[in-house]
């Protein structure tokens, strides 16, 4: 496929309400919603966190990119993605092919507060993951910015709000 597909796809930072936002997204408009971690998931047959100490990071990288070559972007969809994917620049390609890229972005405080409800994200397992979340915000933020069409700051809005949000900018595109 050259040129741009017709998917919303939702990037940007671990608790930046990309999976609930996708969730509103498909609800709203009636669109199949892919999330590449839940096709990873499903490869293997673990959750991601399993993935990570089984086989490594690397490796879910690689399935998760096989994920997105999965994809197509020629029917309407929306298209929900790890917050590790635009560390290599084949996905960003990648996801430019499928579709339009919205980065959603909250402040760091905000994140924060929204992923300490689970323990679900193995790369902040760590000693001090204010400080790792902050290291990793500070790696990617340049590169969600450089990746995406636009951006919508999720802090202070309901996932319905940024749904709303988001497809308001489509249309202005
Ligand atoms: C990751 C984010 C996670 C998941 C994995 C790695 C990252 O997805 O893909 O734990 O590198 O930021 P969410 O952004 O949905 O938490």
């Amino acid at each position: 496929m050259t040129g741009r597909g017709r998917a919303i796809v939702l990037i940007g930072f671990m608790g930046s309400g990309k999976s609930s936002t996708g969730r509103a997204l498909a609800r709203k408009t009636g669109w199949p919603r892919f999330d590449t971690d839940e096709s990873v998931s499903k490869r293997f047959g673990r959750d991601i966190a399993e993935i990570f100490s089984a086989f490594g990071e690397e490796k879910f990288r690689d399935a998760e990119t096989e994920a997105l070559r999965e994809l197509s972007g020629v029917a309407p969809s929306i298209i929900v993605t790890g917050g590790g994917i635009v560390l290599r620049p084949e996905n960003v390609e990648l996801l430019r092919r499928l579709g339009t890229l919205v980065h959603l972005e909250a402040d760091e405080e905000t994140l924060f507060q929204r992923v300490s409800r689970r323990t679900t994200r193995p790369l902040l397992q760590t000693e001090d993951p204010r400080g790792t979340l902050a290291k990793l915000l500070r790696e990617r933020e340049p590169i969600y910015r450089e990746a995406a069409d636009f951006k919508v700051d999720t802090s202070r809005l309901t996932h319905e709000e940024v749904a709303e949000a988001v497809l308001r900018s489509m249309e202005s595109l």
